[in-house]
Formats: structure tokens, C-alpha cells, sequence
């Protein structure tokens, strides 16, 4: 009977600037959010929407299908072709689509939007992907840098006082995390510290910030001189919490994942860096070796 046929998805094919975030914008934002069973708050979609842009895909009542969001980061660093040619980097996340909307090229849709907003300002794309977005970046040319996985440990009694309120000096943390990255990202920093439930864990030759998630908290990012460094920063931090952990870490860290498995962690699943450097564009090289934990996919 006519009318009482299930109707085809009508074909959605616009993407729009996210112009207010309205409590109804972060409801659905953390929906997508929650759907996906990721780690972000309302604090991190606030600081896309501050410092950078988010793009959304609705349905026709207005409810979000997917998103797709874009960070511009700080100077690169001297040296590096990206600061002779002033190409910054831009980093993309929070690609998510409803799992009931996937597979109608939504997730393609909102990402060439957040890549034409960044290679419009002439930037290096960038981003940590799921091994999902990893198959879609590939056909736009990104080309791994390398990998990283995510560890969890759960909820279990914490071992040493909870740490006090942060106040590092920024600038020295931001020092250390440029010459890891490559780029400079202190806005975001001071933005992760300022929550009143971050912590950084300062040692001699390391730091951590840990900050409150979804679902954990969240390690990241550890900078240390090296693996042994990165060991002592993490015990420090990890015996402060007693509810579930989420940590980061490249690959190619061995003592590092010993101590993971040792303090309870286990590994969860991969990510991959990414990076898209068009003609005359070079990604910046930082001193990889003394990132430990990235600040989050979401964050570099
Ligand atoms: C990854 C994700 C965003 C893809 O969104 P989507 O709307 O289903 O993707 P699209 O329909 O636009 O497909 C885009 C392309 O990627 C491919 N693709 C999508 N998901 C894939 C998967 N899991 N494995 C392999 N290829 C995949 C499609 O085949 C398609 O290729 P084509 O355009 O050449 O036909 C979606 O699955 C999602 O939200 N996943 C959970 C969150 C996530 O992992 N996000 C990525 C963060 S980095």
C-alpha cells in the first residue's frame, strides 16, 4: 500500500559549519560520541568549536548523522621546511557517523569537508586514525608515519594520594612537547590543564597530563627523555587513580609495554598516524622517540 513502504534514506549531501554550540549540539555531539563507545567530553568538543571548526551532517529533523572536527596547531619547528614555508598543521578527528548511517559515504562526505577547510588555509593535514578511518584516509592520499595503541587498565585501588591541582610552568612543558611533535600546540595544553580535574605528573626528565574522560581518564601526553623516564612518569600517574586508564603509546616502545602489562594494562587496539603533505609541503619532524603517549587521537 502506498505510503506504508519503508522509505529509502533520503540522500543527504550537505555538510554544515557548526555555528553555535548549543547544549542540543553537545547532546547529539556526545551521542555520536557514545555510540561509538569513545572517551571524549563535552570540555573536548568545546575546544574544537574555540580554537578550530566542527563540521556536522544532519538528518532532515535536524538530528546529527556524523562529524568530523579540525584543531589548527602552532608553529612548527625551526628548521623544518612546514615553519620556512609557514604551513602549520591542522589536525582532524572526531569522524564519527551514526552506526545506523554508515556505509552512505557520510563518513567520506564530513571528512573532504574538514580537509578542504585546512588545505584551504594552506596546512598539513594530519590525525590518528581507527583502523575504519584508517581504509578511508588511505583513499585520500594519507600515508602512515607510524602506529600507536591504546591501553586500559580497570578500575583497581589506587596506591599512592591523589595528586593536587595542576599548576606546571607551561612553557617549559610546551618546549618539551614542540621539540617531541614537531609543532607547538600550547593553547591546547593550557586548555587540558585548566580543567579542574587535570593533573600533570612533573618529573626531571618527563610529564604527564592526565585528564577526565567519558568513560577513564586519560594519560597523555607523556613526553620523556627516554623509555626509562616514560616508565617512572607512568607508575607515578597510574598508582594515583583508582577508576579505569587510558594511555596511547607508539608502538616501537618495548620497556614501556613491559611496564604496561605489568601495572594491569592491556592493549585494546591500534591506531595509526597519518599524515597528507600535498606538493612543496612537508610534515614536521619532531623527536619522535620522546613521545610516550600521544594527548589522545583526537588531539595529536
Ligand atoms: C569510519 C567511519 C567514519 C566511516 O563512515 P561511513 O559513513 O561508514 O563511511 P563511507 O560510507 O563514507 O565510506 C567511505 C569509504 O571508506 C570505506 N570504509 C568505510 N568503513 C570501512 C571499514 N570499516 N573498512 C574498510 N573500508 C571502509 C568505504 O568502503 C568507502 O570507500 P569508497 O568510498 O571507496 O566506496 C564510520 O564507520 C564510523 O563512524 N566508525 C566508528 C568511528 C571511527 O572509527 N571513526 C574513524 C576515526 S579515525
Amino acid at each position: 500500500m502506498a505510503g506504508t513502504e519503508p522509505q529509502a534514506p533520503a540522500a543527504v549531501t550537505e555538510v554544515e559549519r557548526l555555528a553555535q554550540l548549543t547544549p542540543q549540539a553537545l547532546a547529539m555531539l556526545g551521542e555520536l560520541v557514545e555510540q561509538s563507545h569513545w572517551n571524549q567530553t563535552f570540555d573536548d568538543w568545546r575546544v574544537f568549536f574555540d580554537s578550530g571548526a566542527i563540521y556536522v551532517v544532519r538528518d532532515d529533523a535536524g538530528r546529527f548523522l556524523a562529524s568530523g572536527a579540525v584543531l589548527p596547531m602552532g608553529e612548527s619547528r625551526p628548521g623544518c621546511l612546514a615553519s620556512v614555508t609557514g604551513r602549520g598543521v591542522a589536525w582532524i578527528s572526531m569522524i564519527l557517523v551514526t552506526p545506523a548511517s554508515r556505509g552512505r559515504g557520510l563518513g567520506r562526505l564530513v571528512f573532504r569537508e574538514c580537509l578542504r577547510h585546512i588545505q584551504a588555509q594552506g596546512r598539513i593535514a594530519m590525525l590518528d586514525a581507527t583502523p575504519a578511518g584508517e581504509a578511508l584516509y588511505a583513499k585520500f592520499g594519507f600515508e602512515v608515519l607510524w602506529r600507536l595503541t591504546r591501553w586500559r587498565r580497570e578500575a583497581r585501588p589506587a596506591t599512592a594520594p591523589e595528586l593536587p591541582p595542576s599548576h606546571p610552568d607551561l612553557d617549559s612543558l610546551a618546549e618539551l612537547d614542540q621539540e617531541a611533535l614537531g609543532f607547538s600546540r600550547p593553547a591546547l595544553l593550557r586548555a587540558l590543564l585548566e580543567r579542574p580535574d587535570s593533573r600533570c605528573v612533573r618529573q626531571p626528565q618527563g610529564f604527564a597530563i592526565v585528564r577526565s574522560g567519558r568513560v577513564a581518564h586519560h594519560i597523555g601526553p607523556l613526553v620523556a627523555v627516554d623509555e626509562a623516564a616514560a616508565i617512572a612518569v607512568l607508575r607515578d600517574a597510574a598508582a594515583r587513580y583508582g577508576g579505569p586508564l587510558l594511555i596511547d603509546v607508539p608502538d616501537e616502545r618495548p620497556r614501556l609495554r613491559e611496564a604496561l602489562l605489568h601495572a594491569g594494562f592491556t592493549p585494546q587496539r591500534g591506531f595509526a598516524r597519518m599524515a597528507l603533505a600535498l606538493g612543496g609541503q612537508c610534515v614536521p619532524q619532531g623527536q619522535a622517540h620522546f613521545i610516550h603517549a600521544v594527548a589522545g587521537p583526537e588531539f595529536a
